[in-house]
């Protein structure tokens, strides 16, 4: 697979193990779940990587290793070719800043106790980007636009606003800080169908205008291959097919791809 590009991120051979049960005297590890069994990839500047897959196959676990969320329990991740375990404190600061996130529930991930405003102003404030409130308003208003809401939606509460309209919030303060990297984990899965694509042409429409990068992670094949450059297809915990999003749609080489493929278009 080769697409052209600066490499941003670059996963190698990532393991991912979770304790689930131990000894409740020797602490020792009784029962474990893998999973991330085995998965390597490079997101490019500028481009979208796709991991599509059914659910518990691994997908949101590898983004959130991917961006810094979680750490693998084996294998690495590389910004900007430097090994993410290695970094100094500044160095890992810088990578986690230009990676941020967009999740399934918009409602869920902003404060519901702060209006949209400032729940876009966190990121600028605790990263140290503005001040305070007050400097923080000129970025707000800016990226609202960018978005395509009302000025007037920044003073309301997530409670008062849509989910389309929520997600576009989330977008914007993910947007904020000017991130290399947006790891978009199915992010119009819990919206109304004709949202969806308005969400996804934004998220389209912004990747031309700013050449930000996309982790785009959903279970339905079609939205992937619309939004994807590459695409890499998860089965338990393992990347099962990997190539040019076009590629894999027209020539599956899976069984699994081909079923993940009939059951997106019937
Ligand atoms: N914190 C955790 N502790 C124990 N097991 C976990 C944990 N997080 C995930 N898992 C397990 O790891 C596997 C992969 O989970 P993951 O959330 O990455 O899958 P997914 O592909 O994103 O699924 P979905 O499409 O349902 O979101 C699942 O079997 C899940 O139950
Ligand atoms: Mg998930």
């Amino acid at each position: 697979m080769n697409i052209e590009g600066k490499t941003v991120i670059e996963v190698n051979n990532i393991r991912k193990e979770y304790v689930v049960k131990k000894h409740f005297l020797t602490g020792k590890t009784l029962e474990k779940v893998v999973a991330v069994k085995n998965a390597s990839f490079e997101v490019k500047e500028g481009k979208t990587l796709g991991i599509v897959g059914e659910s518990g196959s691994g997908k949101s676990t590898t983004g959130e290793i991917a961006g810094g969320l979680q750490d693998p329990t084996f294998g690495c991740v590389l910004y900007y070719g430097k090994n993410t375990a290695e970094m100094s404190e500044e160095e890992y600061k810088e990578y986690r800043r230009n990676i941020q996130f967009i999740f399934q529930d918009p409602k869920g991930s902003m404060d519901p106790n702060y209006t949209v405003k400032d729940n876009i102003s966190f990121p600028l404030i605790s990263l140290n980007i503005v001040k305070n409130k007050d400097e923080a308003q000129k970025y707000v208003t800016d990226i609202l636009a960018r978005v395509g809401l009302d000025k007037g939606i920044g003073g309301k509460y997530p409670s008062e606003i849509s989910g389309g309209q929520c997600q576009r919030a989330a977008i914007a303060r993910a947007l904020v800080v000017n991130p290399k990297v947006i790891i978009c984990d199915e992010p119009v899965s819990a919206l109304d169908v004709s949202i969806q694509a308005q969400i996804l042409n934004l998220l389209k429409e912004l990747q031309r205008e700013l050449k930000v990068s996309y982790i785009f992670i959903s279970h339905d094949i079609g939205v992937v291959n619309y939004m994807s450059d590459t695409i890499l297809v998860m089965n338990k915990g393992n990347v099962v097919e990997a190539g040019e999003a076009r590629e894999v749609l027209l020539h599956p080489k899976e069984e699994y791809t081909r079923r993940l493929i009939e059951s997106a278009f019937v």
